[in-house]
């Protein structure tokens, strides 16, 4: 495809079909990681440069708006400066310059967005505004020969969805949930059973301990390929009450290793039976997940269980199934559905 230079408006080919080396810098800072990173072709990470907030937003139990764009501000140039001198390459070196344009938090993006947008405009290459949902699954492109057609599981802290990726821009979603996202679901729970934000990727690790036969907790009946969590939460939350009625106020150890693997025993079935149940109708051979829950080990396990049935699986490694830069510029590659144009506003919802 071709894309403008911003400022001179020559045009330069950029994508699978350009017939040369591209060079993509992206920036992505939709919620609480100001990150940078240049991918070669779409595949290639040369640099992947990550700043996390969690530090700053664990004493709050979650991310606080007005905080997260603040460290962002702060945190933009030294991302950018480290992406350029852990590449070796100049901004001239560079293809386009990508940025999130949302989902996320409105002021985070902007941050990154405007960041992405002047690195275009003063090195006079085109820019590139991405989705970042799309970027989440293009992050089975890097180090991958995967191409469309497949099923995507995309379960991240604000989105559970089953999509239909015929080609690397048409995306069909099936099913959503219809209340929590799997990762709200995962740091609520934890939250409740006083793990620390983010809970998510501790929960997984106590849940490896616990016996996941230990509670029955039920399995929502939503239509289609949608799905609900908001029911498991309040069941683990009543079940959790109790046992602490039970227990002089508090859990043992082994109780909390048990809630722990039965929530994500319940969750990983959820979730792979109706992505079994998608890729059955569609006949398709692959099938991938993506977004930060992609990297639960339970969920992991299930999915690659499904190669036992001659689907090709994959998964993003685990630093690139968290928000990350490199993910995106492998979207505006690829071309998922970019927003070509400067004037592109940052969205909060997809
Ligand atoms: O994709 P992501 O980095 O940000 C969003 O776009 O939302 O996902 C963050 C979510 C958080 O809810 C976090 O708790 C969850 O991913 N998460 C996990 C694990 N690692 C991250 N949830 C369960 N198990 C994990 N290992
Ligand atoms: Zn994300």
């Amino acid at each position: 495809m071709k894309k403008k230079c911003l400022f001179s408006e020559k045009t330069v080919k950029i994508g699978p079909d350009s017939g040369y080396d591209n060079y993509i810098m992206a920036i992505e800072s939709s919620c609480d990681e100001t990150a940078c990173a240049i991918v070669k072709n779409g595949r290639e990470v040369i640099a992947n440069i990550v700043a996390s907030q969690i530090k700053t937003h664990e004493k709050y139990g979650g991310v606080i708006p007005e905080i997260a764009a603040r460290e962002h501000m702060d945190a933009i140039n030294i991302v950018v400066e480290e992406a350029f001198s852990k590449s070796g390459l100049k901004p001239e070196d560079i293809t386009a310059f990508a940025g999130t344009v949302g989902p996320g938090l409105v002021g985070c993006l902007l941050v990154g967005l405007n960041a992405a947008k002047t690195l275009a405009l003063v090195h006079d290459k085109p820019f590139i505004g991405v989705n970042h949902l799309n970027a989440h699954l293009c992050a089975n492109y890097i180090d991958t020969d995967l191409k469309p057609p497949f099923m995507a599981l995309l379960i991240s802290g604000g989105h559970t969805q089953i999509i239909d990726v015929e080609s690397y821009s048409k995306q069909t979603i099936l099913g959503e949930t219809i209340d929590d996202a799997v990762g709200e679901a995962y740091d609520k729970v934890a939250r409740l059973i006083g793990l620390p934000y983010p809970g998510g990727p501790k929960l997984d690790k106590l849940a490896q301990e616990g016996n996941p036969m230990a509670y029955e907790l039920p399995i929502s009946r939503v239509e289609d390929y949608n799905f609900s969590f908001s029911g498991l939460k309040t069941a683990v939350l009543r079940l959790v009450k109790k046992l602490k009625e039970e227990n002089n106020g508090e859990l043992s150890e082994k109780q909390v290793k048990d809630v722990c693997a039965s929530f994500q025993e319940c969750v990983s079935k959820t979730l792979a039976k109706k992505l079994k149940k998608a890729l059955n109708e569609r006949g398709y051979e692959q099938v991938v997940i993506a977004g930060g829950v992609a990297a639960n080990s339970e969920i992991r396990r299930k999915i690659f269980e499904f190669e036992k049935y001659g689907y090709r699986v994959n998964a993003p490694i685990m630093k690139y199934c968290t928000d990350n830069a490199s993910m995106v510029a492998s979207c505006a590659y690829f071309n998922t559905n970019t927003y070509d144009d400067i004037d592109v506003e940052v969205f909060s919802r997809a």
